[in-house]
């Protein structure tokens, strides 16, 4: 029925286009319910009535008026998930079978690779199969543009509070804009079938404030 809470501008929008889609998808169950239904009552009155050009006129154009209806909304947000506002940090993410790396090129070239902590060695504060030992930090309301690739199958970086889903494809290099609206984790998964170990190469989003970001930028140019 629901979605998870949005941690995004963009996850708001998706999320109000799923209930405007669900809400008609509803009415239609209930109406054509509704009709199936009365059939059981039916007298078989006009049983040699062939045509009707009225009714046949409304069943054809209503549909086509809801499909529009759902069709309008669902191309504006194509355009708004497309848009790249001035992105004030720009991040690669680099698929590998199976663990995810970074890169920071803004801040003379920082790269690092992101593992999902095993079962074995989970700390009592960590996530089950969702947390990684190098998370990628972002400043929070702020545009990031993510530059996606992969250095062997095609992987898919996901994360679904952000409405971020994006493959990673040998060869291409793909692009996503986003921002966060409030400091916290995001965790996400892979969602190409990519391999033995798919399940667990999952991503996590580690948004901060700018100052703290500084900061940790900081720490990483030292090292
Ligand atoms: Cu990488 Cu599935």
């Amino acid at each position: 029925m629901f979605l998870q809470d949005s941690g995004s501008p963009l996850m708001e929008q998706l999320s109000f286009f799923h209930d405007h889609a669900l809400l008609i998808l509803v009415i239609i169950t209930v109406l054509v319910g509704q009709l199936l239904f009365s059939l059981f009552f039916n007298k078989y009155t006009h049983r040699f009535l062939l045509e009707g050009q009225t009714i046949e006129m409304i069943w054809t154009i209503l549909p086509a008026v809801t499909l529009i209806f759902i069709a309008l909304p669902s191309l504006r947000l194509i355009y708004i998930l497309d848009e790249i506002n001035n992105p004030i940090l720009s991040i690669k993410s680099i698929g590998h079978q199976w663990y995810w790396s970074y890169e920071y090129s803004d801040f003379k070239n920082i790269e690092f690779d992101s593992y999902m902590i095993p079962i074995n060695e989970l700390k009592s504060f960590n996530f089950r199969l969702l947390d990684v030992d190098n998370r990628m930090v972002i400043p929070f309301e702020s545009q990031i543009r993510l530059l996606v690739t992969s250095t062997d199958v095609i992987h898919s970086w996901t994360i679904p509070a952000l409405g971020v889903k994006i493959d990673a494809t040998p060869g291409r290099l793909n692009q996503v804009s986003f921002s966060t609206n409030r400091s916290g984790l995001f965790f996400g998964q892979c969602s190409e079938i990519c391999g033995a170990n798919h399940s667990f190469m999952p991503i996590v989003i580690e948004s901060i404030s700018s100052k703290y970001f500084i900061n940790w930028i900081s720490k990483m140019i030292e090292i």
